[in-house]
């Protein structure tokens, strides 16, 4: 019988987006099984989920360990689990090429901006302060660009006026739990792919990253 193909997910946080991409494992919206949750924190809330939910999880601390050796760590653990996929979810951490590199194509992120507005941390506010009527999250394949990889698809959310930080995180997490398993499901199947630094969409090179906004609708 041949392995299923597997997932493993980076966190730093609350985990409510590695949660979605696990319970869509679980319930067969993605064709993947969880193989690993690793985060940079122990006491990231989404650990001790993951560990809850009977995942095999991991920590790499970087205080005291220092970047290079803390990545040297990463890598080993994941050379070890063999995922198919990567997908980081809240994972706060730049990756340096010695650890982007190997998994080129099948490494993705999560990012709550209409990409390539607002990389880097901080977006609801950013996109607040310069009165932004829309904002939203992105899908890309993970470079060694920050939040700068080849865009596979995003879904769009409205500002409402009187909006704050936290009140239009809750509207963008909202999509984004339903983006990341839509996309991860078409990775997994084969219908988007990697190639050469593009996204290759069914039989043809997205020109645009996929507005997947209508498709997520109810
Ligand atoms: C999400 O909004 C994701 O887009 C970003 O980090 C956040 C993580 O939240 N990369 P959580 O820890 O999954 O709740």
């Amino acid at each position: 019988m041949s392995t299923p193909s597997s997932l493993a997910i980076l966190l730093s946080g609350q985990g409510s987006t590695m949660r979605a991409l696990v319970e869509a494992c679980r319930d067969g919206r993605i064709p993947l099984t969880p193989a690993l949750v690793l985060s940079d924190r122990e006491e990231a809330p989404g650990l001790a989920w993951a560990r809850t939910a009977g995942l095999r999880t991991a920590t790499v601390d970087y205080r005291g360990l220092g970047r290079r050796r803390a990545e040297e760590r990463l890598a080993a653990l994941l050379d070890d689990a063999s995922p198919t996929w990567i997908a980081l979810a809240g994972f706060m951490r730049i990756l340096g090429s010695d650890l982007v590199r190997p998994w080129l194509g099948r490494m993705v992120n999560i990012h709550p901006s209409l990409l390539p507005r607002y990389p880097g941390v901080d977006t609801y506010r950013r996109a607040l302060a310069a009165g932004e009527r829309e904002h939203g999250s992105t899908v890309h394949f993970v470079d060694e660009s920050l939040d700068g990889g080849p865009r596979i698809a995003y879904v769009r959310v409205p500002v409402h006026p009187g909006d704050d930080p936290e009140r239009l995180a809750e509207r963008t997490k909202a999509a984004e739990q339903k983006l990341y398993p839509w996309v991860c499901d078409r990775l997994a199947r084969g219908i988007l792919q990697w190639s050469h630094g593009s996204v290759r969409y069914r039989d043809g090179i997205l020109e645009e990253p996929l507005d997947a906004t209508a498709f997520l609708d109810g």
